[in-house]
């Protein structure tokens, strides 16, 4: 892919045979040790969903991606939130801020509400996802299993109202 193309792609799910190309557009745009990442660990062992992976795909190539995990926020008592984990979100990077990015994110969120998901979290920089209208969690509302910084965990409410009162310790599904 070069900068210079003319961009006509289309938003699909993700088949199966899509994944190498997948973690590859990942480990270009994140570069070696995005394991590490404590959003990773909510992710071991846990599929993402297939009716909500989405790829930006032109004559067969992928420009760009975006996955969502099933999460729960397990508070110290009462009942279990659950909610999704956007990301990894990634384009290839001789293609950034040609929008491939906001589209990705318009159609996921568009799908997950059509699903009938009602919260989305993530670990990202509030300027680019306030765009499609993510606001940040109020400090103390909610608990990474690791290391984080705060004030990048997001939250975009599908349903209003659906963020009203959660709080606990983000985990996998039970
Ligand atoms: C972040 C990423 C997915 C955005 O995709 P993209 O297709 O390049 O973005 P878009 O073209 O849709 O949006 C570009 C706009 O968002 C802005 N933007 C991009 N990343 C931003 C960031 N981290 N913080 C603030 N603004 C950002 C750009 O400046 C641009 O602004 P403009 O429209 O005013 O020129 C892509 O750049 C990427 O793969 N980055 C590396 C991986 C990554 O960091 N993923 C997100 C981790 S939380």
């Amino acid at each position: 892919m070069t900068t210079s193309m003319t961009l006509d792609y289309q938003i699909e799910l993700q088949r199966p045979e899509d994944l190498a190309a997948v973690e590859s557009i990942n480990d270009r745009a994140f570069g070696p040790g995005r394991h590490q990442k404590t959003a990773y660990r909510l992710r071991e062992d846990v599929q993402s969903l297939d009716d909500l992976n989405l790829v930006a795909r032109q004559d067969g190539v992928i420009l760009g991606t975006i996955r969502f995990w099933p999460i729960v926020i397990v508070p110290g008592e009462g009942t279990p939130t659950p909610a999704l984990l956007l990301g990894p979100i990634a384009v290839d990077p001789e293609l950034k801020g040609r929008g491939i990015g906001i589209a990705l994110m318009r159609a996921g969120i568009a799908r997950a509400r059509e699903l009938g998901h009602r919260l989305v979290l993530l670990v990202g920089d509030y300027d680019y996802y306030a765009r499609v209208g993510f606001d940040r969690v109020p400090q103390g509302c909610l608990m990474m299993p690791g290391p984080v910084d705060y004030d990048r965990l997001l939250k975009l409410e599908l349903v209003p109202g659906a963020f009203a009162g959660v709080t606990g310790m983000i985990s996998r599904p039970m």
